[in-house]
């Protein structure tokens, strides 16, 4: 039976990071995953190009149900830190838009990095390896594998979520947390398309490819950016953003005209040209076919002099408080994301340590933390491996 300072169970971006930071610490680290390869969710991040931080990350964009939580560990390892890394090894990026940073070449460069990393730091990762049972020890905990057996003095739960089960994605870390008398939140798939199936979705299958610029709200949030239609619903960044926020049966508001005040460009156009068609007036701002599927759809396209001002009225909040009910997620299958998790309420928000029992962490996505779309959630994997490597 061999002996490591810590063990982490799981090689994806939080365990990396954890044991990379322990292992500069002198910390004997050895990194175990299940999987043939370490990383495997860094490496199809970001269609490819991993968005491997966001420059503007702040504790508003995560969701929990302690939002303070967060705050201690994104304070002591900031997206300033990560990139501050990248810069070291050299890796080209740019920023695609609100501050996501993405590689200039593949998601390949993140993982390289990280590996080079915990190669200098020492630390060994041992892949193909499950883990069948966990026991508290008076030192430490034993770990039985299916190879060979280890003991340790800090274990690191770093398995992360239940998105994208044919990646590996296991409930593992809650089965640990649950184990050793852990609370978890109920999960539930986030950052994932909508599924319509009532009578929105003849409307998404003729519009599927289309993407367009909106606002879209739920229960108090409200994201700005495109949504795309598809051929089972609705999906796009604003429409990932949103379904981290909404819960079965809510409705969704999309404002399909976020520059303009609906009604008085409506009416302004009127007086404009009052011969044009309604469907002309809208392909100024949508393409043709989703022009004439709109009007098709909601209101019979007339010349603009034939609408009265109730009718225009009408026409206007439609298009800018469009309302939908979703009949569902794709779940965990596509989710980038699982949503709920280990309750930070029994972690220290410092270190990641369980106050059940000492020299137990929990880091990543397996912890009811969850950002945003656009980087923030390597951001969280990041921050908090960093803050339990510094204690481990
Ligand atoms: P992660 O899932 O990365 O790692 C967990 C590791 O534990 C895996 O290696 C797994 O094999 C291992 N494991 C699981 N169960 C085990 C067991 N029983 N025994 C041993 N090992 C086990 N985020 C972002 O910020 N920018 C982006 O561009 C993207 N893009 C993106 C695309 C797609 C398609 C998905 C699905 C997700 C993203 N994300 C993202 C989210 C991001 O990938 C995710 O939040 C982090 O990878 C979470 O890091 P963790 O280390 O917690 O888990």
């Amino acid at each position: 039976m061999s002996h490591y300072d810590v063990v982490v169970i799981g090689a994806g971006a939080a365990g990396l990071m954890c044991a990379i930071t322990a292992g500069n610490r002198g910390r004997k680290v050895l990194v175990v995953d299940h999987a043939n390869k370490a990383g495997k969710k860094i490496l199809m991040s970001g269609g490819g190009r991993c968005n491997f931080i966001n420059m503007y990350s702040e504790p508003e964009n995560f969701l929990s149900h302690n939002p303070h939580f967060c705050k201690s560990a994104l304070v002591r390892y900031t997206q300033w830190d990560f990139i501050a890394l990248v810069d070291k090894h050299g890796i080209p990026y740019h920023e695609k838009k609100l501050g996501q940073l993405f590689c200039d070449n593949k998601s390949s460069d993140i993982l390289e990095m990280l590996l080079r990393e915990s190669d200098e730091a020492d630390v060994t990762i041992r892949l193909n390896t499950s883990v069948e049972g966990i026991e508290k020890t008076e030192q430490g905990f034993e770990l039985k594998t299916n190879t060979s057996d280890v003991t340790c003095e800090s274990l690191v739960i770093a398995t992360g979520a239940l998105s994208i089960p044919t990646m590996g994605a296991t409930g593992f870390g809650y089965d640990i947390a649950r184990q050793f008398g852990h609370t978890i939140h109920d999960t539930r798939a986030g950052l994932v398309p909508f599924v319509i199936t009532n009578q929105l979705k003849p409307l998404c299958e003729a519009l599927s490819g289309s993407s367009v610029d909106t606002t879209v709200s739920c229960n108090g949030q409200t994201f700005r950016e495109n949504i795309l239609f598809t051929h089972r619903g609705i999906s796009g960044p604003a429409i990932l953003q949103i379904s981290s926020y909404w819960r079965e049966g809510d409705e969704v508001e999309i404002n399909l005209l976020p520059d303009r005040e609906a009604q008085s460009w409506l009416t302004e156009e009127q007086s404009a040209r009052p011969n044009a068609e309604l469907r002309t007036v809208l392909s100024d701002v949508f393409t043709k076919k989703m022009a004439t599927l709109f009007c098709e759809n909601w209101f019979a396209s007339k010349p603009m002099k034939q609408y009265t001002a109730p009718e225009l009225e009408k026409i206007a909040t439609q298009l800018s408080e469009w309302k939908i009910t979703p009949s569902g997620t794709e779940g965990y299958r596509t989710a980038e994301v699982t949503i709920g998790g280990v309750d930070t309420n029994e972690l220290s928000s410092k270190t990641m340590m369980s106050n059940k029992v000492d020299g137990l962490y929990f880091i990543g996505e397996v912890v009811d933390v969850t950002g945003w779309l656009g980087g923030f959630n390597f951001q969280w994997a990041w921050s908090s491996g960093h803050a339990a490597g510094e204690r481990v």
